[in-house]
């Protein structure tokens, strides 16, 4: 018999969620955001909800030995106090720019390949590129638009942002507009002031090898909670941070902090004083190990979250704050109040001990219930009667009352929902009448994440509970301390739009890569043009007393963590972009001295460049620096000139240059350039200059985070590092007319400090940890066209194809797929190596 064609063609769509309808203004690209007006600069933060009026330290006279109080006015909250506790802070405001968009997903594109493979074995048609439409507006032709930031509006993308969570969340109030529009935020920040076990140094490992941290030039301390003076200055940085969360919130906002018991009992006080108390809505225990690790006592198996809510009760006592009630599956084995069992011939009867240890044993077709106490906790005595039952007589006993009327208990005797048990008489809870229980704050069932990517990995399943009790598709949810992207994985998975930050370039790769190499469920959406028409979910019909005895119809329950899922389809990441702060720290660095802070003090720094040439360099000399040579370090066995880049830009070719042409006038022949961002054609630039003479161009990396206050001073080579520069073959060939380019990653050259040599790695020496390829490079933002990166687990994409994947496609591809040469007649290539470096190359094809 033929087989019906339409079943044959079992292919799933490959799908993704966008939020057009959703306006925001449109970031700077690299490099663009020195044109912004200056004097927004710096803004006050004020953390103060009254506490400081409401203090007054005792001081006693000189030989009053009488104790020293601090007395407060009792009308107002008791706070907590630490070293160095200020009641405002002035911060800069720094704009973001957008550095790249990742528009395309690898996975879509390893199923697009599949598909026209077997296509092409078949003769059949082969469907076009499947996101094309977005990166053609991406490519917008009016580039006189590109200026027009924050003034001119495009759809939402979500945001990876690289860069210290004060600043960014200053960038997203002052400059993104996200003043009170942020629904959820999750913070893991660093647990304390335990620190080694809390870095991550490289994106492919969670362990951090001795050999990685003795590698002065590629160490990146990922994870840098070396606060100057520990648990105060933890305070002082939490205590910034959620004062800016709470501007950022919607009144109807929540938010979430996960800390273990070494500090939950001050960040809670801190909450309280910055959310009020009354905001608190919960501490939830939530179960981390599934074994203990051997305490000296009595080990603490759980992690605590600290929900808070912006408004959570309006002046009558109305819940304020979004919440859905969420619920968990009942498993009853084994449950000493799940003892009974109804036969398909209505006889009950009591299960054995076995057979409550283990269902199996039940007979066939046995509903399992429970006896259910009839007296409620309020006594009324209108609820006091005698109800005969089989025969006998019963009312409850003394101080007791029934919970429901003569009619309900009849409803209820009617529906064989009573049972006597000795003198009292029970209701029957059946297991399949949907009473599943509610969830509450101990959440026991949860464990340590599977297939780490990151060290201290939060549990995906932890955040989701968050994010679906308390918002819904299409809400905002920030998470300030990324990692390796779980909140943005879990509200990417649940249709939120996500905006997540973290001062590790280690963690925004490892971020890129888990968000680009997973497959989600497509849930179905109510309106199919929105997700934030809501998704379609699992709801039950629940029978309890309460609907027995009043006559009702059954409830509908909603399972708002269970959407329904469109067999149809997968999903893929959708859009976002990734962003760092444009502007540095120009205020941290005017005018000050280098010093000793004292306690609760910044130190003070200097000027900009010698500041940084000095952190660089200690033996750096400003004096006899010219032009664009800023420093000179001279040794008995090298001289290097020092030039530093813009705060608020890129390094260009031209700086390079002119800084080398400056240095070789004084008769130097090494020049290290140090910036906060490149142009992408330095690489271009260096090479020819090496090329042309005998200098030697070493072009350095200032980590974002250098100028971030309250952290320790740290060595250079943590602050530094070195740009390593990708080695790409570009071969072009011409069909006719059109001219197709396949682009290879050769390899990546990278200067060791240590050993003052610059080496070659190859692309297939385990160094590259992904690479990514613009085949139209604009200049100004990369479009990620084509992505490379091994998978450690192929992505379970198979059900989604007719065809077979080539196992190639799960390993990091040194060739690019041909592509056609368009507009910009230019490409670029971005490598990240397995310390979370970037590095950009681009490549003129005319
Ligand atoms: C405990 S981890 C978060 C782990 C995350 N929940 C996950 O599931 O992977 C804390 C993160 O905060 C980042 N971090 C610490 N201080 C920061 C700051 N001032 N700004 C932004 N990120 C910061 C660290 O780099 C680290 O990646």
């Amino acid at each position: 018999m033929a087989r019906d064609p339409k079943k044959t063609k079992s292919e799933k769509k490959v799908t993704r969620y966008t939020f057009d309808d959703i306006k925001e203004p449109r970031t700077p690209e690299t490099g663009h955001t020195s044109l912004l007006p200056a004097e927004e600069q710096v803004v006050t933060l004020p953390m103060d909800n009254g506490w400081s009026k409401a203090i007054e330290v005792g001081k006693l006279p000189e030989g009053d030995k009488r104790p020293v109080v601090v007395d407060m006015d009792p009308a107002a909250d008791p706070v907590l106090f630490w070293a160095g506790k200020r009641n405002r802070r002035e911060v800069p405001v720094l704009p973001l720019q957008r550095n790249e968009i990742v528009s395309e997903s690898r996975i879509a594109q390893i199923i697009e390949r599949a598909r026209k493979a077997a296509a092409e074995k078949s003769g059949a048609a082969q469907q076009g590129h499947l996101f094309a439409d977005l990166e053609k507006t991406l490519r917008e032709t009016d580039r006189s638009k590109r200026v027009e930031f924050y003034t001119h509006e495009e759809g939402w993308k979500n945001k990876l942002i690289c860069g210290d969570s004060l600043h960014v969340m200053e960038s997203l109030l002052h400059y993104e507009n996200l003043r009170g529009k942020v629904q959820m935020i999750y913070i893991d920040p660093p647990y304390g002031i335990k620190y080694d076990s809390n870095f991550q140094q490289r994106v492919d490992s969670t362990k951090n090898d001795e050999k990685d941290q003795a590698d002065d030039v590629l160490t990146i301390k990922a994870f840098r909670d070396t606060w100057a003076l520990g648990v105060h200055s933890y305070l002082t940085y939490l205590q910034e941070r959620l004062y800016l969360c709470r501007e950022l919130m919607t009144d109807t906002g929540s938010i979430f902090v996960q800390i273990n018991d070494e500090n939950v009992h001050r960040v809670r006080a801190l909450m309280d004083e910055v959310f009020g108390g009354y905001n608190f809505c919960s501490i939830i225990p939530f179960r981390k190990k599934t074994m203990p690790l051997g305490a000296k006592v009595l080990e603490q198996m759980h992690d605590f979250l600290l929900w808070y809510a912006k408004r959570k009760e309006d002046e009558q006592g109305n819940l304020l704050a979004k919440y859905r009630q969420l619920y968990l599956e009942q498993d009853v084995q084994g449950d000493f109040h799940w003892i009974w069992f109804e036969l398909p011939d209505g006889t009950r009867h009591q299960m054995t001990p076995e057979q409550n240890a283990n269902h199996a044993l039940l007979p066939s077709g046995a509903r399992i219930y429970r006896l259910v106490s009839m007296y409620p906790p309020t006594y009324s005595e209108k609820s006091v009667f005698r109800f005969d039952f089989e025969g006998a007589p019963f009312t409850p006993p003394a101080g007791a009352c029934w919970i429901t009327g003569p009619d309900g208990m009849q409803r209820l005797a009617d529906a064989r929902r009573l049972q006597k048990e000795g003198l009292h008489l029970r209701f029957c809870l059946f297991l399949d009448d949907g009473n599943a229980a509610k969830l509450t704050a101990c959440w026991n069932d949860t464990i340590g994440p599977r297939d780490k990517v990151y060290a201290v990995q939060t549990s995906a399943d932890v955040v989701a509970r968050c994010v679906a009790m308390t918002t819904e598709p299409g809400d905002l949810v920030f998470d300030p301390t990324t990692g390796s992207g779980s909140t943005a994985f879990v509200a990417e998975r649940l249709g939120r739009r996500w905006v997540t930050c973290d001062t590790s370039r280690v963690a925004v790769n490892v971020t890129r890569k888990r968000l680009l190499g997973t497959v989600f469920p497509h849930y179905a959406l109510r309106d199919e043009r929105r997700v934030s028409g809501d998704f379609r979910y699992k709801t039950m019909q629940v029978t309890s007393l309460a609907t027995i005895a009043g006559g009702l119809e059954a409830e509908t329950r909603t399972w708002f963590d269970d959407p329904v899922v469109d067999r149809g389809a997968i999903r893929v990441c959708g859009p976002f972009e990734v962003a760092s702060l444009g502007r540095y720290s120009v205020e941290d660095w005017k005018g000050y001295v280098v010093g000793n802070p004292g306690i609760g003090e910044t130190a003070k720094l200097e000027n900009y460049i010698v500041v940084i040439c000095r952190l660089y360099r200690k033996d750096a000399a400003i004096q006899g620096a010219t032009g664009l040579i800023h420093a000179v370090a001279e040794t008995e066995k090298e001289k290097i000139a020092i030039s530093v880049g813009p705060l608020s830009g890129r390094v260009t070719g031209k700086q390079i240059n002119d800084a080398v042409q400056d240095a070789l006038a004084s008769g130097i022949l090494e020049v290290h350039v140090l910036g906060w961002a490149f142009e992408a054609n330095v690489g271009e630039v260096k090479s020819q200059l090496e090329k042309r003479g005998k200098v030697k161009v070493e072009l350095i990396m200032i980590r974002p985070d250098t100028l971030a206050e309250g952290l320790k001073a740290t060595q250079p080579e943590i602050l530094f590092s070195p740009l390593a520069l990708p080695d790409i073959e570009v071969a072009v060939e011409k069909n006719g007319k059109e001219k197709r380019v396949h682009v290879t990653l050769k390899g990546v050259a990278l200067f060791d400090r240590k050993r003052r040599t610059t080496e070659y790695k190859s692309a297939n020496s385990g160094y590259v940890s992904a690479w990514y390829l613009d085949e139209d490079y604009d200049g100004d933002c990369f479009v990620d066209c084509q992505m490379f990166f091994d998978f450690k687990k192929a992505p379970n994409i198979k059900a989604a194809l007719k065809a077979d994947v080539d196992p190639e496609e799960f390993t990091l591809k040194l060739t690019s797929e041909p592509f056609p040469v368009r507009g910009y007649n230019r490409i670029a290539v971005k490598v990240v190596d397995v310390y979370g470096n970037e590095s950009t190359i681009v490549r003129d094809l005319s």
